[in-house]
């Protein structure tokens, strides 16, 4: 018997360990917190200047990561919002709608600017206030709403070019009311063209995310854009309901639920305020048999998995041809093994916090619901933090057209597969939906590609990509998905008549 000392066993269980830890992951890299500062309180951000809401009452945002408060911020009451709509009214008259075009545009650039000199402080907080990947917000939100207060501003002398042949004139006062799952983003959409055409905004943020949207108040204030042209309110539902419902809001433009879109329509039908919906989705992503399978199941862990599925056009819904279908699952498993779930700070990160204790809720009555109608479920089998609101990687096979999980909107990191056989099939499923948002194709053929985007009803289709946007192209909605466009030249024309 070969004798083994201390040492050499030592040594031997060393080498062993090395062999078969297979458990390793990417040292932390977090980003640091302390290089954004956020106020223990915020005001309303009326005329220019921060005023106290008349009812003296705060509510806290949290962190959803960690559920520690980071900050409160005021409540408007309706008082709030008739001072606010003054306050844009007064600015538009007297002064926004006068100004010459190009000026108009200067103070716009600005404000781009203004956003990429902060782009580091605005992406730690949007991650710390909404719970999603840095690397997101870094790379994706904060520049995307860069590029369209850039995109804007160039048009705002040019709209002789925009519109030819017609002269426009802008609305009056725009009431903007904003999500949570791209807080800042969505802000930059609104705000953006609003200003462009010569209208005056009052701006509500979700009640869950509103530190970006506060601090790109601050950004206004700095840039020395007139007082009362861009106002920005907090509070919740009863918030929004009270612009919707002012007597001198001109257009009411919304981000949200297509229940409160309805809320919105019904309350606003027989006076004359235009509108704009931006509402739910339930995208469907098909993948044919020709396509390069590799690329189109990194394409659909992107559109699913995407800001924790916190996405209205987020591709939930996945139609595999049937020749495929095994293969597809088994890369989609192995793939979902592989994504990082855990602190949004972390630039490792791929799967951040769920928004809020309601969202998870929801998502957990989704994922209950889905076994209940006899869908199989998969999840990661990734180790979630202890505190905050969190929810794996999950996705659904043998799921039934006609399931809810594959027709209602679920809003999280939550995949249904389903399955087809011919083109004709997959279209009658894929449109076989409340929605229109947006849709997925990936195949080798071009000419599938044409086939299948002109018969398939949804606002936006990419093709061999997802979840792409630029400013310069339209984004919105058929059927409960809402109307209206936003970006790009429909974008400027949510905010004008037409005249001649
Ligand atoms: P929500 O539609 O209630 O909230 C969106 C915004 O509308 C917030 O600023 C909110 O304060 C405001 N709001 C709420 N009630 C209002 C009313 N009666 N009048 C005017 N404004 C009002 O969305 P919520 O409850 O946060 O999320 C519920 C579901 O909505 C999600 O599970 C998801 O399915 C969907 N959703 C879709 C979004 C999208 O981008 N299309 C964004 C957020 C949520
Ligand atoms: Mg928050």
């Amino acid at each position: 018997m070969p004798v083994v000392t201390k040492k050499k066993a030592a040594a031997k269980k060393n080498v062993i360990k090395l062999k078969f830890d297979t458990n390793w992951s990417y040292a932390p890299a977090p980003e640091s917190k302390s290089a954004a500062s956020i106020n223990s309180q915020y005001d309303l951000f009326i005329n220019g200047g921060w005023q106290k809401p008349s009812s003296k009452k705060y509510f806290n945002t949290i962190n959803p990561a960690t559920e520690e408060t980071l900050s409160e911020v005021a409540d408007a009451s309706e008082t709030d919002v008739n001072k606010a709509v003054t306050a844009a009214r007064n600015a538009y008259e007297k002064y926004w709608k006068k100004i010459p075009a190009k000026e108009r545009g200067k103070y716009i650039f600005r404000i781009a600017r203004m956003i990429q000199e902060k782009a580091r402080e605005l992406a730690i907080i949007e991650t710390l206030d909404g719970g999603k990947p840095i690397r997101e917000s870094r790379d994706f939100d904060v520049p995307t709403a860069a590029n369209h207060f850039f995109y804007y501003a160039g048009w705002a002398d040019k709209l002789e070019y925009a519109f030819p042949n017609r002269r426009t004139e802008p609305l009056g006062v725009a009431g903007q009311i904003i999500p949570w799952n791209f807080p800042l983003l969505m802000a930059a959409w609104k705000i953006a063209p609003a200003l462009a055409t010569g209208n005056t905004v009052v701006l509500k943020p979700a009640e869950t995310t509103p530190l970006t949207a506060l601090k790109l108040a601050e950004i206004i204030q700095e840039s020395d854009l007139p007082p009362g042209v861009v106002n920005i309110i907090t509070g919740a539902g009863a918030t929004g309901a009270a612009m919707v419902n002012h007597p001198d809001i001109n257009k009411i433009v919304f981000t949200g639920s297509t229940e409160v879109g309805k809320i919105i329509q019904r309350a606003i039908a027989g006076t004359n305020k235009k509108v704009t919906l931006e509402l739910g989705g339930k995208a469907a992503n098909i993948i044919f048999e020709d396509a390069p399978i590799d690329q189109a199941v990194e394409g659909v862990i992107n559109g699913i998995y995407f800001n924790q599925g916190h996405v209205c056009c987020a591709g939930s819904r996945l139609y595999v041809q049937e020749s495929i279908v095994k293969e597809v699952i088994r890369k989609l498993k192995d793939r979902i093994e592989t994504l990082i779930v855990g602190d949004p700070l972390d630039k490792n990160t791929d799967i951040g916090a769920i928004n809020s204790q309601q969202q998870l809720e929801t998502i957990h009555k989704y994922l209950k619901l889905g076994k209940q109608e006899g869908a199989e479920m998969y999840e990661s089998s990734c180790r979630l933090p202890s505190k905050g609101f969190w929810c794996r990687p999950t996705m659904f096979t043998n799921v039934a057209q006609s399931s809810r999980i594959a027709q209602e909107e679920i809003f999280g990191p939550v995949l249904s597969i389903l399955t087809f056989r011919t083109d004709d099939e997959v279209i009658e499923k894929a449109n076989n939906s409340p929605y229109g948002l947006s849709a997925g194709v990936w195949t080798d053929k071009g000419s599938k590609i044409f086939n299948m985007t002109k018969r398939m009803r949804a606002g936006v289709i990419w093709a061999n990509t997802f979840n792409k946007f630029d400013p310069t192209s339209p984004f919105g909605g058929y059927k409960e998905s809402g109307f209206g466009r936003e970006g790009g030249l429909h974008g400027l024309s949510a905010y004008v008549n037409l005249i001649g």
